[in-house]
């Protein structure tokens, strides 16, 4: 039976490096009451995401830095349980911008309606919905891999990491996967049909990446920096495409950070005309999040493109599968199950 307490999860200080259990709360609390023309939602799933370890700093970005108190941020699948809005009734379930809690109210803007017949729900926080589309638009609107090109993705088990092999393969690439143990890249191999997959962990994880690219890196889609980024770096040929999507080694990730790679940086962007293009998913939502929904939905729903969750259960387990997921404990998608309250 789904609880009637209310619970949230908030920053209780702000962490220096790795984050630990104690920047985390959990306070409970009264229900908060619907307003007059809102509605009252009831999390069932909430999705885990790098990016919200960013906003625990105190430091300019692309979105406000949390204060201390503030529940943590993220996107939900919810159930409307009450509703005095127009276009919403009781039963509708949508995703939401409504973090770390299990109640959440709301006045209808931002929501986007979700059924479970076109796909599973959780696929919205995933696969079908912001790291999916990362994994898209990065790709395709600034890695553009051409038939024959050999395409790297890091963290490539994850949800980002795993559709832009996905889809890199698809498009006729070559696929060389980078991730943390042998399980995840027997899964690359066996599962996702990469052509190539390195454990990051092991000792001569430079010399097997430059087996596995003999004619060099077309396209790197960057995940993690520090030293995957430093190994993949001698290996970039003239023209290479740098998607810089995320940095997770350089916060709170698993792994320490290396020498200063600025100077042979700045001379491969140099010598090799690469294009380096950081970006954040929405800046391509209104134009294409369309487009990236209908061709992904159908590759999903005709087992052409795979996909992977990983489940916690409960709200209160939800800070210690964050601190897990920034160190590769995830194996796939990291989602938080309130269902059962
Ligand atoms: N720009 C955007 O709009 C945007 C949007 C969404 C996500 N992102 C970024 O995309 C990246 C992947 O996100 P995701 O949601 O798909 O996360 P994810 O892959 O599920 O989880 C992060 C993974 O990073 C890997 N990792 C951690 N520290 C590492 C290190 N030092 N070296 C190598 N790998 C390390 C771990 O996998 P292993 O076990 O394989 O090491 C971990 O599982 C993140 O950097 C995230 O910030 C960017």
């Amino acid at each position: 039976m789904p609880s009637a307490i209310f619970k949230k999860v908030v920053l209780a200080a702000r962490p220096d490096g790795r984050p630990n259990l104690d920047n985390f709360r959990l306070d409970t609390g009264p229900m908060p009451s619907i307003p007059s023309d809102g509605l009252l939602l009831r999390t069932l799933y909430l999705s885990l995401d790098p990016y919200m370890r960013g906003r625990m700093d105190d430091r300019r970005s692309y979105a406000p830095a949390l204060a201390l108190g503030d529940v943590m941020p993220g996107e939900c699948v919810v159930e409307v349980i009450a509703s005095n809005h127009a276009e919403y009734s009781r039963g509708d379930i949508v995703l939401a911008q409504t973090g770390w809690q299990s109640h959440a109210i709301s006045d209808g803007r931002g929501l986007r309606r979700l059924d479970a017949r076109d796909a599973p729900l959780t696929t919205g926080l995933g696969v079908l919905g912001m790291p999916g589309f990362t994994a898209w638009s990065g790709l395709t609107l600034i890695g553009k891999p051409r038939l024959g090109e050999t395409v790297v993705v890091a963290a490539a088990t994850g949800p980002v990491g795993s559709l832009v092999g996905q889809l890199a393969k698809k498009a006729g690439a070559r696929t060389v996967g980078i991730a943390g143990g042998p399980e995840k890249c027997r899964y690359l191999m066996n599962d996702l049909g990469f052509d190539a997959a390195i454990d990051h962990r092991v000792s001569d994880f430079r010399k097997q990446l430059a087996i596995a690219c003999p004619g060099g890196i077309d396209v790197y889609f960057e995940n993690v920096g520090g030293t995957v980024w430093s190994a993949v770096l001698p290996h970039l040929n003239r023209f290479a495409r740098v998607p810089v999507c995320g940095l997770i080694s350089q916060n709170g990730g698993a792994g320490a950070a290396e020498h200063d790679q600025l100077p042979a940086t700045m001379r491969a962007v140099l010598t090799l005309s690469l294009t380096m293009r950081g970006f954040i998913n929405f800046e391509f939502a209104d134009e294409h999040f369309p487009t990236f929904l209908r061709s992904v939905t159908s590759d999903v729903a005709n087992g052409t493109i795979k996909y992977r969750e990983d489940v916690t259960v409960g709200l209160e387990n939800a800070p210690r599968a964050f601190i897990g997921m920034l160190q590769g404990h995830n194996f796939g998608k990291a989602l938080v199950d309130l269902t059962d309250g």
